[in-house]
């Protein structure tokens, strides 16, 4: 089936301010390292205030509100601050096992939800979340800045403008020669926390990267394969001075996947933490009229540093022509936290919805399922 390149025409960057006339009010869950991403975003903005946050660990929340110089109540219990605090909307910056259990309940108390990426550790509990979004007619917004970067705007559109022609495959990842992220908290690296390690972290802003440029289209089957070589060993951690982390290391710091999408098209993926090399490879969209390299960066995260190049036949001559590098788009982290903030105030779509982001998630969920059994599995997502 042939995808319709003419269908996508979303900008995500907002055209007019959306102003709420009352100041809303902010809940943060989880005030570890992105939450203060979240709250310098939030002290930005002239309607906002953040008034309460959550955090399991005793006393972090206090700290945390100290250190921003912000008047917030600080609870251990997050459902204890959602029951009692007169919010309008929440943050969910957990780490990614607990992001079902918040956003559930916040949505469960008519609480819209700005999640953090990944969107879940499993595809069910992504289903879940959909649910819960859908019964409570509340949002969730997928916390992928990156798509809010001019760049990586620019990839979609040249996709849809049907530039490519027909898409038929796909390669894409990235990764870091040695990068297993501990320095700020070790949350990342522990199965009971994190549940997903380099996938969870960098893979899925490659797999919304090019899901998103091809307008999201159904994964059918995955084959993949996660593993640990690196992680468990105490050398992964020599530069940055913690060789304990390697007990603790629990989760993949590669994986790999070959991916059918509707649509005829292969997904070939690939993600590392470490690794002796120093990229597993641009990013290539092959289409039957033309192709799109992607220079490979650490991770997807919004960051270009070299143009994109179109290959393509002109008169019947190979030609390359360089995308111009467009100027990075700052305060990325900026647009993510207004765009969510419009959608609240407008009652409008979340900028980036469970609706596209399940299908990242399914991915995922098929890569460990596939490596674990040892085969090919098929994506099933049941009816939200
Ligand atoms: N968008 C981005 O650029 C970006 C960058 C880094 C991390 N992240 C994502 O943000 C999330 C958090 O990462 P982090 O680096 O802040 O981790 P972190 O470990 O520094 O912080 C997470 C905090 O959540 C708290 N927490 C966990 N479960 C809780 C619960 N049920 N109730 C209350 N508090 C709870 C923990 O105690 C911890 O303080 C992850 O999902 C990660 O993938 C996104």
């Amino acid at each position: 089936m042939a995808l319709d390149l003419n269908n996508f025409s979303t900008d995500m960057t907002s055209k007019e301010e959306v102003r709420s006339d009352k100041k809303l009010r902010i809940g943060l869950i989880g005030t570890g390292g992105i939450a203060n991403s979240h709250i310098q975003s939030y002290k930005k903005q002239s309607d906002v205030e953040v008034v309460a946050g959550a955090d399991l660990i005793p006393g972090k929340a206090e700290k945390f509100f100290k250190d921003h110089g912000v008047d917030a109540k600080a609870f251990t219990d997050y459902k204890e601050m959602i029951d009692t605090m007169d919010l309008d909307a929440v943050s969910v910056c957990t780490y990614n096992r607990t992001h079902k259990e918040c956003t559930v309940y916040a949505l469960e108390h008519g609480l819209p939800v700005l999640l953090e990426k990944p969107m879940s550790v499993t595809l069910d509990e992504a289903v879940e979340i959909c649910k819960a979004e859908k019964k409570s007619g509340k949002i969730v917004s997928v916390g992928f800045q990156p798509r809010f970067d001019a760049n990586m705007q620019m990839i979609k559109k040249i996709v849809q403008s049907g530039e490519l022609g027909k898409v038929y495959y796909v390669q894409t990842g990235g990764g870091r020669r040695h990068g297993i992220p501990v320095s700020w908290s070790e949350t990342f690296i522990e199965n009971d926390k994190a549940g997903l390690g380099a996938v969870g972290d960098i893979g899925c802003y490659s797999i919304d990267l090019v899901m998103n440029a091809l307008g999201n289209p159904k994964p059918i089957t995955v084959t993949g394969r996660a593993t640990d070589y690196f992680g468990k060993t105490p050398e992964a951690y020599s530069e940055v001075g913690k060789p304990e982390c390697a007990k603790k290391f629990s989760v993949d710091d590669f994986a790999s996947a070959y991916i059918r999408l509707e649509g005829d098209i292969i997904l070939d993926f690939r993600i590392a933490w470490y690794m002796h090399v120093d990229t597993p490879g641009d990013t290539i969209i092959f289409g039957t009229k033309g192709a799109l390299r992607i220079p490979s960066t650490d991770c997807w995260n919004g960051s270009f540093d070299k143009p994109m190049t179109l290959y393509h036949d002109v008169a019947g001559k190979p030609v390359e022509t360089v995308i111009p590098l467009l100027p990075a788009t700052p305060n990325l982290f900026d647009l993510k936290i207004r765009s969510f903030l419009d959608a609240v105030i407008t009652n409008g779509k979340a900028p980036v919805p469970t609706s596209e982001i399940i299908y990242n998630q399914a991915i995922i969920d098929g890569i460990f399922r596939s490596s674990e059994l040892g085969r090919e599995v098929e994506i099933e997502i049941p009816e939200i």
